[in-house]
């Protein structure tokens, strides 16, 4: 059931604020991800920093996606899910030495290794482990994503990946390690990406870094370019789940690759945001001198991206009759910052204290981006498949 067949006579008997997830979508859109890329021969990892709900995640595995994860607790919490070892990649800039063993110990498919030192410690952890250790090196391509600069990643300023200069060295070093096997190559450019030409810009740089390996003599097994498919966060009924098949078939035309080379993607945001909605009650109302403020029990300690990025979220009235007259809000949260808003000028049905408000497009780095700050409450959750 989607957010607008929510009977708000089950809200009443719930505290707020909660994350609704729409299970039926979810499934709908793993599928359509998984079919796009089953047909391509594409492998996707599933990117946990997402969202590591319990439930989104069960659906996940059970669907065969692997897990991508940037912390030793997401590749603990990934095995812990029923993710096999073998289908799950670490990436991240600082991976400490703990982190490392437990991934060695688990055996996970790859590393995505961000600098030569890291390469090194790999090496060394991984001889006092006695196994080899599978890695991609994440090379920064220098392509610009159009998005928030924020979640920009792939550029020269990024603190992401090896940068080229470097990578003449990080190839002598790999044939030197000998407990550390390359993979193949990593590339991530940045999140909410919705011009195509960007992944097309993308697979050009993908297909230069893996000439130049092959030409020394490298093997290259595994071409893994990361995330970043967007979202319509304007427009969530209407493109409930993203045009996969448009997504793969840039990297399906422009990707060179031989028949030994597998493609592997990262994706997060785009299998998981439009099933989540934060639900939230209206606690006040208040006409201020120049604004009309609807002050809510969610706030940025729930949902973080509207005060972190200026991101937007559509934000609409739940059960309204459609008889009520449409005014301004600034919708507000309780916390103690100014930048605890959901949005400026919302024009939205009349609001009255008690009414309930979904901030749509919740379900990617909404519930895991929470915080306690103010001591808040320990976020609630309602599944779609729990309601009769
Ligand atoms: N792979 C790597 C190496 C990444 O750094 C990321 C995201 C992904 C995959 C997944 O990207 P996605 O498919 O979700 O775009 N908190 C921000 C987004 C940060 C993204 C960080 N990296 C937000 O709320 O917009």
């Amino acid at each position: 059931m989607n957010i607008h067949q929510l009977d708000i006579n089950k809200l009443q008997e719930l505290e707020t604020p909660l994350y609704y997830y729409d299970m039926q979508l979810l499934a709908n859109t793993l599928d359509s991800a998984k079919k796009a890329a089953d047909k391509r021969g594409f492998h996707i990892h599933y990117a946990l920093k997402a969202n590591f709900n319990d439930r989104v995640l069960q659906l996940i595995q059970s669907k065969g996606f692997g897990a991508d994860c940037v912390s030793g607790n997401e590749v603990q919490k990934s095995i812990d899910s029923g993710f096999p070892a073998s289908k799950i990649t670490f990436a991240g800039v600082g991976k400490s030495d703990k982190e490392i063993i437990l991934a060695l110990k688990q055996e996970i498919f790859a590393f995505n290794v961000e600098s030569i030192q890291e390469l090194l410690v790999i090496n060394e952890l991984a001889e006092q482990e006695g196994v080899k250790a599978h890695v991609s090196l994440r090379i920064n391509p220098n392509v610009d994503a159009h998005t928030h600069h924020y979640i920009t990643t792939g550029l020269d300023e990024n603190k992401f990946g090896v940068p080229n200069s470097e990578l003449e060295k990080a190839a002598a070093v790999l044939r030197a390690c000998d407990h550390v096997q390359l993979l193949g190559l990593h590339f991530h450019v940045g999140s909410q990406i919705t011009d195509m030409n960007v992944f097309k810009s993308l697979c050009v740089k993908v297909n230069e870094w893996k000439n130049w390996f092959e030409e020394r003599g490298t093997t290259i097994h595994v071409l893994n370019v990361g995330g970043g498919l967007g979202v319509d966060y304007h427009h969530p009924d209407e493109h409930p789940i993203p045009d996969f098949e448009a997504y793969f078939e840039v990297f399906d035309k422009f990707l060179e690759r031989n028949a030994h080379q597998e493609v592997h993607f990262e994706l997060g945001r785009a299998l998981v945001a439009q099933s989540g909605t934060l639900v939230s009650k209206v606690l006040y109302t208040k006409n201020g001198v120049k604004k009309n403020f609807l002050i809510l029990d969610a706030g940025m300690t729930e949902l973080m991206r509207p005060a972190l990025y200026q991101a937007f979220h559509k934000i609409e009235k739940l059960g309204d009759s459609g008889e009520n007259e449409q005014i301004n809000y600034d919708v507000v949260g309780p916390i103690c910052e100014s930048s605890d808003c959901f949005g400026k000028e919302v024009l939205l049905p009349t609001a009255e204290r008690g009414d309930y408000i979904a901030i749509r497009t919740a379900g990617a780095y909404g519930e895991v981006m929470a915080s306690r700050y103010n001591l808040r409450e320990e976020i609630r959750y309602l599944y779609s498949d729990q309601i009769g």
